[in-house]
């Protein structure tokens, strides 16, 4: 029987009439763009083998790509990003070329999205490549194009923040760190992770870096933000990046596209892709970045060929999907509550940062309230992470242990200190858990969570999902034993179940949609402020 004939695959639509005349509308007005400015097309095949992306450079994790293998068996994929098949077809079939070589390209990447998360896996870029040039000029020249592009496709406004790989390099270099604390510091700082990066880094050696990386996360907004840096921490490499940033900007401010640039030093290379400076777009409207880019000087020389470059892609779709009730200045800030368990703390916490919370606490069936000029949205943990991500609310508390179970893209900007418990493994009393050869059944209603903790002891166990009430399933004979958190401990205790390890403590955090929080970077700011000195109340 065919089952599946009659629908698209998880991950993958259709487009209709308009839906294709916009996408189809933003792709010639941005290619009109880049023939004005002497860039050429460039087709690159869908289906490219493994090895071009391999590296880890594309921030693409190999479990993410399409996979598919050729008649000879060897494995390919399904272009997972546009910029290595670019550096492998300048490597190869430009070399001899006349450089710089100006290249555009309207094409799909394919990527692998979680489940039912309101992502599609085929997302259509357009950008462009400036190859061959490592000059500021060059620079400047990406980077205009990339306001010019938003300028012509957006109705609203957008922002351009610009970053530079070298500062952050510069910091980390002086340190001495094993891989594994800077992928961590790499990671917290660019989800402006302030409370882990802070524990991170207070665990280790005082030096004068840590100061500068504790600080980087919240360096962000207008131009100043560089003067700051230049106080904050002083190298010869670090000065380089500070002074390159500033030049540029001064050059953009020249060709009055100022207003639409931010400075955030917090960008990190966490791909090893750029090395310079690297830039991001955010629209009113859109809850996710709409274009991104930066220079990579290191990337053509994996093909064979040592090259400078810089470049930019728009997200297509994004930009087509633009709407009117994602992130808008016009309407309220909307902080989205975690219902139950973190609900009565968190009104207790808009109280003591004085809000009128009586809406809220006689809310009846209301499930968008308003707030002292704010709204509130209460909802399930993992529909707090959902609205956050997607940008319909642009602040969220919710308990880390839902954030480490659903993780996603937004900030996570605060530790709470409420709601505190713990992750552990549990099983019945009077039982070695780790006793004997048979393979071990654990029950949970965090399978990612369990997975990965015995992931990391080199443990292969099977996991099953449980939806509530999780210590009925070793009583039931169904698990030798549960992950699950635990407050007060009174529950595994009337059951007859002792905790045998724990996993990670946890506590409320404070998220922030990305883009909101460049978009309404001064009304959050304060709203964080107000919010981190009522949890020290
Ligand atoms: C949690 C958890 C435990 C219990 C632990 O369940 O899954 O069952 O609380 O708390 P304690 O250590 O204070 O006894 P929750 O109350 O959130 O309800 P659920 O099982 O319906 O999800």
């Amino acid at each position: 029987m065919k089952r599946y004939a009659n629908i698209t695959p998880e991950g993958s639509r259709d487009f209709l009439f308009e839906e294709s005349d916009d996408r189809k509308s933003v792709e010639s007005t941005l290619s009109a763009l880049y023939k004005e400015k002497n860039y050429r097309k460039v087709i690159t095949p869908a289906i490219e083998y493994f090895d071009v992306f391999s590296n880890g450079n594309t921030g693409v994790e190999a479990d993410d790509m399409y996979k598919l293998t050729d008649n000879y068996g060897r494995t390919t994929v399904l272009r997972p990003d546009n910029t290595m098949p670019i550096a492998r077809l300048v490597a190869t079939r430009l070399r001899d070329a006349a450089f710089p070589v100006r290249l555009y390209y309207n094409q799909n990447v394919f990527v692998k999205n979680k489940a039912h998360a309101g992502r599609t896996d085929e997302i259509p870029q357009s950008g462009i490549e400036l190859i061959g040039d490592g000059s500021l000029d060059a620079d400047i020249e990406v980077i205009s194009m990339a306001v010019e592009a938003l300028s012509r496709t957006l109705r609203g406004s957008y922002k351009l923040e610009i970053g530079h790989a070298g500062f952050f390099s510069a910091i980390l270099d002086k340190m001495d760190l094993t891989a594994t604390q800077k992928a961590d510091i790499c990671n917290f700082t660019e989800s402006k992770n302030y409370a882990a990066l802070g524990d991170l880094l207070n665990r280790l050696k005082p030096c004068p870096e840590i100061a500068a990386l504790k600080r980087l996360p919240r360096l962000f907004g207008s131009v100043e933000v560089l003067d700051e840096a230049r106080k904050l921490y002083k190298s010869a490499e670090s000065n380089r990046a500070l002074d390159y940033l500033k030049t540029l900007f001064e050059k953009l401010e020249k060709m009055g596209v100022s207003d639409k640039i931010i400075i955030d030093l917090g960008l990190v290379n966490r791909s090893n892709y750029y090395t310079g400076v690297i830039f991001r777009g955010y629209a009113d409207g859109s809850g996710v970045t709409v274009l991104s880019g930066g220079r990579y000087d290191n990337l053509i020389s994996e093909f064979g060929l040592d090259c400078p470059a810089v470049g930019f892609a728009v997200d297509v779709n994004a930009l087509c999907e633009v709407k009117n009730e994602v992130i808008n200045a016009e309407r309220p800030l909307r902080i989205a509550l975690t219902k139950g368990r973190l609900e009565k703390s968190s009104v207790k916490l808009f109280q003591k940062m004085g809000l009128d919370t009586k809406e809220l606490e006689n809310k009846g069936r209301r499930l968008i309230i308003p707030v002292d000029g704010y709204e509130a949205v209460l909802s399930k943990a993992p529909d707090v992470i959902t609205y956050v991500e997607h940008g319909v609310c642009d602040i969220g508390v919710v308990g880390k242990d839902t954030i480490a179970e659903h993780s996603s893209a937004f900030y996570e900007v605060m530790d709470l200190n409420i709601g505190k418990c713990r992750f552990v493994l549990a099983c019945p009393q009077g039982v070695d858990f780790y006793a004997g050869y048979k393979r071990k059944t654990v029950a949970s209603k965090y399978p990612k969570v369990a997975s990965e903790f015995f992931k990391s002891k080199g443990m292969d166990v099977d996991v099953i999902k449980i939806e509530g009430s999780v210590e009925l399933a070793p009583l039931l004979g169904l698990a030798d034993g549960i992950v699950d958190i635990v407050e007060t401990g009174s529950t595994l205790k009337e059951n007859g179940l002792v905790a045998v390890e724990e996993i990670m403590p946890i506590s409320a955090r404070v998220i922030v949609n990305i883009a909101s929080m460049k978009l309404r970077k001064e009304e959050i700011e304060s709203f964080l402020a107000d919010m981190e000195l009522a949890s020290k109340v």
